[in-house]
């Protein structure tokens, strides 16, 4: 396996599966009460340029669970906020940490930390991938689906950092995948090329409708990433008829999951009913973060 996971396609279909098979075993160790101080004396690096609950929660969460610790690292905390350059920070940091996690405004910030540390680093999200989600999110589908192979996983909304890795990753796995987004918010070029390379399947489209038929998952994440504050007046008119609501369901198979990465606009690209009704795993999806990470960390710093 690869020293760091900038990317979902820094993991094969391979990986993947054992991550997937190990998070499972780690979700049953936990809801036992089992110990699995599999990290005992070791410490993750927890560098963040961005808000966060789950991530935040779920890494720190899973140090604790291995019997190791979990430094929360704010950027405007530690020099790298006064200048310091993110290649000296990455060297020192390598002599005190047994791995770092990042959550960064520009993905070249995480591929500078790999490049200059000596230990494991984790793309926690930037503004091209979010591979940790995307884990998470293959565990909620075997966890319902069973499998991958031949499933369509809708997008709908965004093109953004999320349906990158939902893309990348769908590709690695063999799911067909459709996203429909508006006219100038489609994934780039880059990534579509990428996916081409893996042997995607896939169809971008503007219409939620053809995205959404016979899918066996909806996915949405918010119109307005971290970041995109500065266009949220004309990303909310761009996206009004973007949103996953009981009509688009009735397209989709009768057992389609939907799926949402958090936090969520209720009432804008996904309605309550649709979040708290039968069809949702937002939940569990969320919980399986912690899991699916666990599974990462274990693999990366043991
Ligand atoms: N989905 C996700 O990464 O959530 P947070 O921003 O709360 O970490
Ligand atoms: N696309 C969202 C995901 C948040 C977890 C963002 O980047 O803000």
């Amino acid at each position: 396996m690869k020293k760091d996971v900038l990317s979902i396609t820094d993991l094969t279909r391979e990986e993947i599966y054992e991550l997937l098979e190990s998070a499972a075993d780690l979700k049953a160790k936990r809801k036992a009460g089992e110990p699995t101080e599999f990290l005992k004396n070791k410490s993750l690096g927890m560098i963040f340029e961005k808000s966060s609950t789950r991530t935040r929660v779920s890494f720190e969460v899973a140090m604790t669970d291995f019997g190791g610790h979990a430094l929360y690292l704010n950027s405007r905390d530690i020099q790298i906020g006064r200048g310091e350059t993110i290649e000296d920070t990455a060297r020192t940091l390598s002599g005190y940490l047994h791995g770092i996690m990042a959550r960064v405004m520009k993905h070249e910030t995480v591929e500078k930390l790999a490049k200059y540390s000596t230990i494991p680093v984790i793309n926690a999200l930037s503004d091209l991938e979010h591979p940790c989600q995307i884990l998470g999110d293959f565990m909620t589908i075997m966890e319902y689906k069973k499998k991958f192979e031949g499933l369509k996983f809708a997008w709908v909304g965004d093109g953004n950092n999320v349906c990158n890795s939902a893309l990348l990753g769908s590709a690695i796995m063999g799911m067909e995948f459709a996203a429909a987004c508006p006219k100038g918010y489609e994934p780039k070029a880059e990534f579509l090329e990428k996916a081409k390379t893996l042997g995607g399947k896939f169809i971008i489209t503007d219409d939620p409708k053809v995205a959404a038929k016979d899918a066996d998952i909806i996915y949405t994440d918010v119109w307005v990433s971290m970041g995109d504050e500065a266009e949220q007046e004309k990303r909310l008119k761009d996206f009004a008829k973007f949103q996953v609501n009981t009509e688009l369901l009735e397209v989709a198979k009768p057992d389609v999951i939907v799926m949402h990465c958090l936090p969520a606009r209720r009432g804008l690209e996904i309605t309550d009913d649709v979040m708290d009704g039968p069809n949702s795993v937002i939940f569990e999806e969320a919980e399986n973060r912690l899991h699916a990470q666990k599974a990462l960390i274990l693999k990366l710093m043991r």
